[in-house]
C-alpha cells in the first residue's frame, strides 16, 4: 500500500531524512504509486472500492485536507493578536468597546440592512447596494481574508450585536492599502469609529504587508465632515486630490500616533 493511502505523510518530512514523494495527481482510483506497488503485490489500495473512482487517491484528498487547515491555523494565528473565535467567526482584533471580526455568509442580512441605506450610503462612492451585490462583497472579503489575512471585516459590539463593517482594501492600484469603515446610524457620535480607526491602524503597521506601501491611505468625499473628522483624530493628514478617484480626498498616515 502507498504511503499517502495508509495515512497522510508527517508535513516534518525532511528531504534529508526521507525524500519527498512526488504529489500523486489524478489517479482515477488509484495513485501512481498504488499501482507500482500493486502491480508487484497484486492487490489494491484498501481505501478504495473497486468501482470507486474518485478524482484523486483518499489519502492524498485527507492529506491535502489536514495541510490546508494547519497552513490557515497558521495564517489566522499570524494576523489575529488579538486571538479567539466567537462562533464561527475569528477575532481579529479587539477595541475598548467592539471586536472586530471575519465574515460568515449568513452575514449577509444585516449588511445589507446598512448598505440598502440611502443616508448611510450617502458618503461611499458605491453607493447603495442590493442583496446580490452584499453577498458577492462578503465572499470576496472571506476569501481575501483567507488568501492574505485581511480584507474589509465585520464590526460587533461586546454582546456580538453587529455594528458595521471596517477594514482595508485596495488604494486604487496605488500598491497602499486603504482603510474604510462604515457604522449603523444607531452608533454614530459615541466615539466608536474613532477608537475603530485607532485599532485599525495599528493593526495596519503590526501587519505590514510586504507587498505594499508602509503608508496607510484612506479617501473621503468632501462632505463627509465626520469621517474627516475621525482620521484626523488618529494621525492621517490631508495629501490632497486624488488622480485614481479625483472626486475623492486623500488621506495618508505614515505611522502609528500612539507609538
Ligand atoms: C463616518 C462614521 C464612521 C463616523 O462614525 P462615528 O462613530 O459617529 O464617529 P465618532 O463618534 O468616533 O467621531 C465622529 C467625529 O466627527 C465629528 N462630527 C460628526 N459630524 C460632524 C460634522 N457634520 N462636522 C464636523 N464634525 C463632525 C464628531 O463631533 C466627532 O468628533 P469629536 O469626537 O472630536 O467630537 C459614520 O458616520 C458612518 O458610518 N458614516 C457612513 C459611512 C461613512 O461615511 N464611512 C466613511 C467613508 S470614508
Amino acid at each position: 500500500m502507498s504511503p499517502w493511502c495508509g495515512r497522510p505523510p508527517p508535513l516534518s518530512w525532511g528531504r534529508a531524512a526521507r525524500p519527498r514523494p512526488s504529489r500523486p495527481s489524478a489517479c482515477g482510483g488509484r495513485c501512481a504509486r498504488d499501482r507500482e506497488r500493486t502491480a508487484s503485490a497484486g492487490r489494491p489500495c484498501r481505501l478504495l472500492p473497486p468501482d470507486a473512482r474518485p478524482a484523486v487517491c483518499a489519502g492524498r484528498l485527507r492529506w491535502a485536507l489536514t495541510r490546508g487547515r494547519q497552513e490557515t491555523a497558521v495564517r489566522e494565528a499570524r494576523y489575529t493578536p488579538a486571538g479567539g473565535r466567537v462562533g464561527a467567526r475569528t477575532v481579529v482584533l479587539r477595541t475598548p468597546r467592539s471586536r472586530v471580526t471575519t465574515w460568515i455568509p449568513e452575514d449577509v442580512d444585516e449588511l445589507h440592512r446598512l448598505h440598502s441605506d440611502p443616508v448611510v450610503m450617502s458618503h461611499m462612492t458605491k453607493g447603495v447596494q442590493d442583496r446580490e451585490q452584499t453577498r458577492a462583497r462578503i465572499t470576496t472579503w472571506i476569501a481575501e481574508h483567507r488568501v492574505r489575512g485581511w480584507s474589509r471585516w465585520r464590526v460587533e459590539d461586546d454582546s456580538g450585536t453587529f455594528m458595521g463593517r471596517a477594514g482595508f482594501g485596495e488604494a486604487h492600484g496605488t500598491g497602499h492599502r486603504e482603510l474604510g469603515y462604515l457604522l449603523a446610524p444607531a452608533r454614530w457620535g459615541a466615539g466608536y469609529a474613532s477608537e475603530l480607526v485607532a485599532a485599525l491602524v495599528r493593526w495596519h503597521f503590526e501587519h505590514l504587508d510586504p507587498a505594499r506601501e508602509r503608508e496607510l491611505r484612506a479617501y473621503v468625499v468632501p462632505g463627509n465632515e465626520a469621517s474627516r473628522r475621525v482620521l484626523e483624530k488618529n494621525g492621517f493628514r490631508l495629501v490632497g486630490a486624488s488622480p485614481q478617484a479625483p472626486d475623492q480626498l486623500v488621506y495618508a498616515c505614515g505611522s502609528d500616533p500612539a507609538v
